[in-house]
């Protein structure tokens, strides 16, 4: 008998993800580098000059995409992740920018490879949702 869940489990991703801190330090690192690569301007420039609320926003949804504490919707409500992007204009490019961010960042945090790769493609299912979302948004404008 093993203890160690499969990540998508209960709280087992939270808990690899070293819990809110952890999810924190993830989030603060994906922002920094939104704010310094290159092929992160577009999309860092569709974010308010103060990145705080976004900063904020993430890591308390990601406390509960990961199976933790929901935070985001005890503190700001329910919400539809398409559905809060679908104003912006998300094709591959800025979906692929977003993505990278997220890739470096992950690299930089103290988690097992499994668990990085996890994060990686987890993360790209609702990105990839968005630009589908985004791309029928602008198709009707
Ligand atoms: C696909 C590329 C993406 C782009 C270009 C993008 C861009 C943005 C922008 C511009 C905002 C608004 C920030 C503001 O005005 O304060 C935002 C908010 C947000 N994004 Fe994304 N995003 C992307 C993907 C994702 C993904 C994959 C997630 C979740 C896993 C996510 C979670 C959020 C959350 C939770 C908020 C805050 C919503 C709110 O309460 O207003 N985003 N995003």
């Amino acid at each position: 008998m093993t203890n160690t869940l499969k990540f998508g489990t209960l709280d087992a991703s939270y808990q690899a993800a070293g819990q809110l801190e952890g999810i924190i330090k993830l989030v603060d690192a994906f922002y920094d580098y939104m704010e310094r690569l290159p092929e992160a301007a577009e999309i860092r420039a569709m974010h308010r000059e103060d990145l705080s609320d976004s900063r904020k926003k993430l890591s308390y949804f990601l406390s509960g995409w990961l199976g933790g504490p929901k935070l985001y919707k005890e503190h700001f409500g329910g919400i539809s992740i398409p559905q809060v992007h679908s104003h912006l204009k998300v094709g591959a490019e800025q979906r692929n920018a977003w993505m990278l961010c997220m890739k470096h960042a992950l690299k930089d945090q103290d988690y097992s490879d499994d668990f990085k790769k996890y994060m990686f493609e987890q993360l790209s299912v609702p990105a990839e949702r968005i630009r589908q979302v985004c791309s029928h948004a602008q198709d009707s404008e």
